[in-house]
């Protein structure tokens, strides 16, 4: 029987209700109510009880070598625009990006691997802007409620009355206001989502993005949540590096995985209390793959390499023993290139490295990790040449007068916890996290930040917000200090070498050394934090708040 549009939508209001009254035939986990990318469906977020790594370790040097080809993250396509918070004039990329649990091979010859990514892909999408563009990002945690990890709920900030998954997202090296910074204790639980405004009223560089959440960070990035932020501008345009598809990131970190492929996080052995003072793996993974291979013409490219591994450093070289450029630390263009044959990277450290292949058509050439294999180069017969000479001049990285400083601070890493009884614990300025402030630098003054490591580790301090140089490391006597707090040097003071000499966010701070650096306090005033970027020290409150005071 026909009906007409009015009898058809009465039917229709009619099985609703009839619906509504009829009992639920299984209680499934309600769905999160997704604050949506651009208004998009509600999409379903996965549930599911949590799997603990089981048995020994997988040794990832059973594993064929070279027959994945290396994956290069796509760069993420805007979602429209939005009025910018502080101008609703001026529209704003506005981009979307939900926090996923996935599965991914690391390799053909593995089955595919748990994981939680930025857009459901490890890594992360790669976020591209230029200096002075400004963009929105929608940060959404659609991720199971369970940890795919063991939590600590002993660990500060991550009690057992929280829930047990949470994110905030942070751009490492932004220059971002406090309120889009990614504060570690302003996360949001699966289901929600946050709206960061960057403004990238920076130099180019090669930033990253990657989880902070209080007490479970090291959980997060271990699961997959980093991923590249890259800023570009006209003065590196205007220099006639390699680009397009001969610029590539490569971000490199360290995996255990477990017999069945899958993510394997070593924990105390203690149940109630799993967290462990630092975690090295044995499988390098390279973009997503271990051991891939990138076929590449005999000409230059540009590797932004990153060290995205919780708490393991990498010293790279190249099987042929051929030497390279460096041409970019954390904060961007060196005032020129510096030809080695090494690079090594702590946890959160970039190197932008220039490579040149034209000399080696028909090889192939390993990039390694001390005598581990990390990736393969297959370098074509033929292709593209470039033959502009490499050039001599980059970017001018004005020195920092240590006469413009207006302050020294004395901070030490490592003085431990006695009450709690936590013997393991390293902190800075001996400091815990929720104790009121104690760096107040004032907006644009400068600052000689003065770091006395007296653990027997290196640590990699990493400041929010600005970008800084080193200004030199220098030894002394860690015994007297512990003893009377007299700082006695031991040695001269070591400048950076010219690698280490340009802008800098995060710094290696040698055990027995004092690390200055010198910070200008650019930006925006407000509350960001300073932290190690051994991820398994920085949630175990080796992390301090800090305050950008307003001029007066
Ligand atoms: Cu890479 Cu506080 O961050
Ligand atoms: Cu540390």
């Amino acid at each position: 029987m026909p009906i007409n549009r009015r009898d058809f939508l009465l039917q229709g209001g009619l099985a609703t209700a009839a619906l509504a009254v009829s009992p639920p035939a299984f209680e499934a986990e309600p769905l999160p109510q997704l604050p949506l990318c651009g208004g998009a469906a509600l999409r379903k977020v996965a549930f599911r009880t949590q799997v603990l790594p089981s048995g020994p370790p997988f040794n990832p040097l059973t594993l064929a070598r070279f027959v994945d080809p290396l994956p290069i993250p796509p760069v993420l396509r805007s979602a429209g625009t939005r009025p910018s918070p502080e101008d609703p004039e001026l529209a704003l990329p506005y981009y979307c990006v939900e926090m996923r649990e996935c599965l991914a091979r690391l390799h053909r010859d593995l089955k595919p691997t748990r994981q939680w990514g930025y857009a459901g892909s490890v890594p992360g999408p790669t976020i591209e802007t230029r200096s002075g563009q400004g963009l929105l990002v929608e940060w959404v945690n659609a991720l199971p409620r369970k940890h795919l990890l063991p939590v600590d709920f002993n660990v500060h900030g991550a009690e057992a009355n929280k829930p047990e998954v949470r994110t905030i997202a942070h751009v490492h090296g932004a220059r971002v206001p406090p309120q889009g910074d990614g504060y570690p204790e302003r996360w949001w639980t699966s289901g929600k989502s946050a709206t960061f405004h960057y403004p990238n009223q920076q130099d180019a560089a090669t930033l990253w993005y990657h989880d902070h959440a209080m007490g479970i960070t090291r959980l997060n990035m271990f699961a997959g949540l980093f991923g590249f932020f890259i800023v570009r501008d006209e003065a590196e345009d205007a220099l006639d590096l390699p680009r397009g598809e001969y610029d590539i990131p490569l971000v490199i970190y360290d995996r255990r995985l477990d017999r069945e492929g899958q993510l394997y996080y070593l924990t105390s052995g203690d149940p109630r209390a799993p967290w462990v003072p630092e975690f090295y793996s044995n499988a390098i993974v390279c973009n997503g793959k271990l051991f891939p291979y990138l076929e590449v013409e005999p000409r230059r490219y540009r590797f932004r390499l990153l060290n995205a591994a919780n708490g393991r450093s990498f010293h790279l070289t190249l099987s042929n023993g051929q030497d390279f450029q460096q041409i970019g630390s954390d904060g961007g263009l060196l005032p020129q290139p510096v030809t080695l044959q090494d690079v090594t990277l702590f946890p959160a450290e970039r190197a932008d490295l220039v490579i040149d292949f034209s000399a080696h058509a028909g090889e192939q050439i390993v990039l390694q990790q001390e005598s581990q294999e990390v990736m393969q180069f297959r370098v074509r017969k033929d292709g593209g040449k470039d033959r502009a000479p490499l050039l001599q001049k980059l970017r001018p990285v004005p020195r920092i007068a240590e006469a413009e400083a207006v302050k020294t601070r004395l901070l030490t890493l490592g003085e431990r916890d006695d009450y709690a009884g936590n013997s393991t614990m390293v902190l800075l300025n001996g400091t815990h996290w929720d104790k009121p402030v104690t760096e107040t630098p004032t907006l644009d003054t400068v600052e000689i930040w003065s770091l006395l490591n007296l653990t027997g580790d290196a640590h990699p301090i990493h400041l929010h917000l600005v970008r800084f140089q080193i200004l030199d490391r220098r030894p002394f006597d860690v015994f007297a200090y512990n003893a009377s707090k007299t700082l006695r040097y031991t040695g001269p003071a070591v400048p950076p070498p010219p690698q280490e000499a340009g802008w800098k966010d995060t710094v290696r701070t040698d055990p027995g050394m004092v690390t200055r650096i010198i910070v200008r306090f650019e930006g925006y005033p407000g509350r960001y934090v300073w932290h190690c970027h051994l991820l398994e020290h920085e949630d175990n409150e080796m992390m301090r708040p800090y305050d950008i005071l307003t001029k007066r």
